[in-house]
């Protein structure tokens, strides 16, 4: 644990994850559970959006109450398995922008191309969340967050279901300055790139592709 890497100990995530691990667990059943783990952790990744007092009338008197300040937040998705994030996400915060990041693996030099990008208006005055449920070797992860830098933004954070050292490792050499939120720190990354001991593919698990 540090300023960098929170990990979410609470006893709901942790059950919740130990269900998603298990092989046996169903595709409609493992997508529920990354929906409610999602906002458990969502939780705590936006304990530092900033807020401001508003006058209110309640039925017993008129008071000064908090309420959340600045520009919607921006939900990006690291695609395709960040989309099993959105949805708990969004239960909480109903009036976030979201935006896709798209990238592919060029085979022959390793390095992450993008597809697809599209990200809300104004970045750089909002806070930025971007999910991707497996953080693995983190070159995805930092070439999505690049490419969110290269559009403004400022203020970003990285919401992840399972990490493993060698992605933290990464994102932190990268980019220091994005926080990142997760529900464990596995063990290290076996040789074909999967998380141990891991889930197995996020993306097949959670849409059945497999
Ligand atoms: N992506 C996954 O879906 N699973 C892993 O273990 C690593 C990357």
């Amino acid at each position: 644990m540090s300023d960098h890497l929170t990990v979410v100990d609470h006893p709901l995530v942790q059950h919740k994850l130990t269900l998603m691990r298990d092989k046996g667990t169903s595709t409609a059943e493992f997508r529920r559970l990354l929906h409610e783990i999602t906002q458990l952790l969502a939780y705590e990744i936006t304990r530092e959006l900033p807020l401001t007092q508003i006058t209110i009338e309640t039925p017993m008197q008129t008071m000064d109450s908090p309420i959340l300040a600045g520009k919607k937040l921006a939900l990006v998705s690291i695609l395709r398995a960040g989309n099993g994030m959105l949805d708990g996400v969004l239960e909480l915060v109903p009036s976030a922008r979201v935006g896709f990041v798209g990238l592919y693996r060029d085979e022959e030099t390793l390095q992450p191309v993008q597809y697809y990008f599209k990200a809300p208006k104004e970045l750089k005055d909002r806070m930025v969340i971007a999910v991707d449920p497996m953080l693995a070797t983190g070159n995805s992860s930092a070439a999505a967050i690049d490419l969110l830098k290269e559009a403004g933004a400022t203020n970003i954070r990285f919401l992840c279901l399972l990490a493993a050292p060698e992605g933290v490792a990464r994102m932190k050499d990268a980019h220091p300055d994005v926080p990142i939120v997760t529900a464990s720190l596995d063990r290290a990354l076996n040789e074909k790139g999967y998380i141990m001991p891991g889930l197995g593919d996020a993306g097949d698990r959670m849409f059945g592709t497999k």
